[in-house]
């Protein structure tokens, strides 16, 4: 008898689905699929829906009617099979009030009626935009509109090998129809760029800890010189040279070893020092030998929110080739318990040569943050540092899901990176430092320890992180709350946000581009 084997070779598709088609041209209303018209607040139908109503017979006007749809911001009405259409659907979208209209609107717009059909086995998607009135720009507004929509499209479906044909998005194609067409798809080209870093981002955030490990992670930043950056992989041996003790003793616990990446965007004059973005990598974090509970754990995978969100930064900064100076460092390490982990009580000498007492080994995030703060100050003397990270549950009290918290040692940034969240829809709520909650941080045997005393968890995280910094205008985004999404909402479909990248882009275009 023989025994024969059968080796099953399976392909994963590990590639990104096929993009979204995303195009720009005239108001022509005779379109296949989905024809998206507007309707403004008290059922003012804009001009194509006028047509749209006049070619159906005055459908418009009788769903309406059948309806509790008046116009108002965000609302929708699916009109199905439309006579006298080719469309086999039309979606009457809600405006609001016209004079309340704003370019962050348009992206809300644009992912509300992606969501509207993503459920349906529609292909086509169209939208007709009529002439805005006012200061709007009627083509920045197509732009924002199709890049709100193009974001809410995202998915991660590369390990579901069972889905149904049904249940898989049929939609491929997005147009907006306007006049000034050639505008709105110049436009939308920076856009485009900006999507890849937020899809990026999220891809990062979303592979789960078997895959996504320090090293796993500092390769594929390595193929980002693809994209025009230059990447610079610390390996273990560089921080131990470089006396990196804080973030080397949260790695220790780990089979994969730690790494630090840093990310070079040279798009500004030669040079003038650079604006820097600091990332938290915990690409898991199970609290080390401070072991988190089960429940606690299951979200672990994304506490490299932040340093993914540095990363789609700097890759929008290079596609859209922005005319600046940046540097994205990454302190990629795993939280594991093991016979080789930190213990509690542990004494660790951070870069800057202060001394840390570990009560907690699940305070991890700001002993990997005062290691690559410190470096990123000292070896590029940033005209600015900012920092984001998961860094505490605490945050999620304070603020929810609605607002990032923002610490800041400089009111000018702070009050930049407000204005930023708000042109952008990622939040943020400003939140206190000081010498009393500085204080808390006292330690008997070393010179800090890496907790406080039970209130204010937040704040006692960013103080900790403030003792790194020296003169630079610095911030902290503590993006605990922001960074996975567990409903849909807006333009980030349920899952990991690419939180903070969209933000960071405006914050360049408006502050640090020549
Ligand atoms: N990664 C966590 C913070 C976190 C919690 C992010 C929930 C996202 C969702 C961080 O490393 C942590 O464990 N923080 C502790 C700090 C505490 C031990 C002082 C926390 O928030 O409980
Ligand atoms: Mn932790
Ligand atoms: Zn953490």
């Amino acid at each position: 008898m023989t025994c024969r084997r059968f080796f099953a070779v399976r392909l994963l598709q590990l590639e990104r689905p096929t993009p979204m088609k995303m195009s720009f041209s005239d108001l022509d209303l005779a379109k296949k699929g989905t024809l998206v018209v507007t309707v403004a607040e008290d059922r003012a139908l804009l001009a194509s829906a006028a047509q749209v109503d006049a070619l159906t017979q005055g459908a418009v006007a009788r769903a309406m009617a059948a309806s509790r749809f008046t116009g108002k911001f965000g609302q929708t009405l699916e009109l199905l099979a439309p006579v006298g259409l080719e469309a086999s659907r039309v979606l009457l979208l809600g405006l609001g009030k016209l004079a309340e209209l704003t370019d962050a609107k348009a992206e809300s717009l644009g992912a509300t009626a992606y969501a509207a059909v993503s459920g349906q086995p529609e292909t086509h998607l169209a939208v007709a935009l009529d002439p805005l009135t006012g200061d709007l720009s009627t083509a920045t507004f197509a732009a924002r509109l199709a890049h709100g929509a193009h974001l809410r499209a995202y998915r991660f479906d590369k390990y579901l090998t069972k889905q149904k044909a049904e249940d898989k998005p049929s939609l491929e194609k997005i147009t907006v129809l306007l006049a000034d067409h050639s505008a709105a798809k110049k436009a939308y080209a920076d856009f485009d760029k900006l999507a890849d870093g937020v899809i990026y981002a999220r891809d990062l955030v979303t592979e789960p800890g078997n895959v996504l490990n320090p090293e796993t992670y500092a390769d594929r930043l390595k193929d980002l010189e693809k994209a025009g950056l230059e990447i610079d992989v610390l390996t273990l041996k560089d921080l131990k040279k470089l006396g990196m003790g804080a973030l080397i003793g949260v790695g220790q616990g780990s089979k994969s070893e730690s790494r630090v990446v840093v990310m070079c965007w040279n798009g500004g004059k030669d040079g003038a020092a650079p604006v820097a973005f600091v990332g938290k990598g915990v690409t898991f974090d199970s609290g080390g030998l401070s072991l988190k509970s089960a429940k606690g754990m299951e979200d672990m995978k994304w506490d490299m929110g932040g340093s993914a969100a540095v990363v789609g930064t700097l890759l929008a900064l290079a596609g859209r080739k922005a005319k600046v100076n940046a540097v994205g460092i990454v302190g990629l390490v795993e939280n594991m318990p093991s016979a080789n982990a930190q213990r509690p009580g542990d004494v660790v000498t951070s870069m800057s040569g202060q001394t840390i007492e570990v009560l907690n080994t699940d305070a991890e995030g700001r002993l990997v943050l005062a290691d690559i703060l410190w470096y990123t100050q000292d070896r590029f003397k940033p005209v600015a540092m900012i920092n984001l990270a998961t860094l505490t549950g605490a945050i999620i009290t304070a603020l929810g899901h609605e607002h990032a918290g923002l610490f800041a040692n400089n009111d000018a940034l702070a009050d930049a990176i407000l204005t930023a969240g708000k042109d952008t829809g990622e939040t943020l709520w400003r939140m206190p430092l000081g010498e009393a909650y500085d204080s808390l941080l006292k330690s008997p045997i070393a010179d800090m320890k890496n907790i406080g005393d039970g209130g204010a968890g937040s704040t006692v995280a960013a103080v900790f992180l403030q003792r790194f910094v020296n003169e630079v205008p610095w911030a902290h985004l503590d993006i605990a709350g922001v960074a996975w999404a567990n409903k849909d909402k807006g333009v980030v479909p349920k899952g990991a946000s690419g939180w903070g990248v969209r933000l960071l882009d405006q914050l360049v275009k408006t502050h640090y581009e020549a």
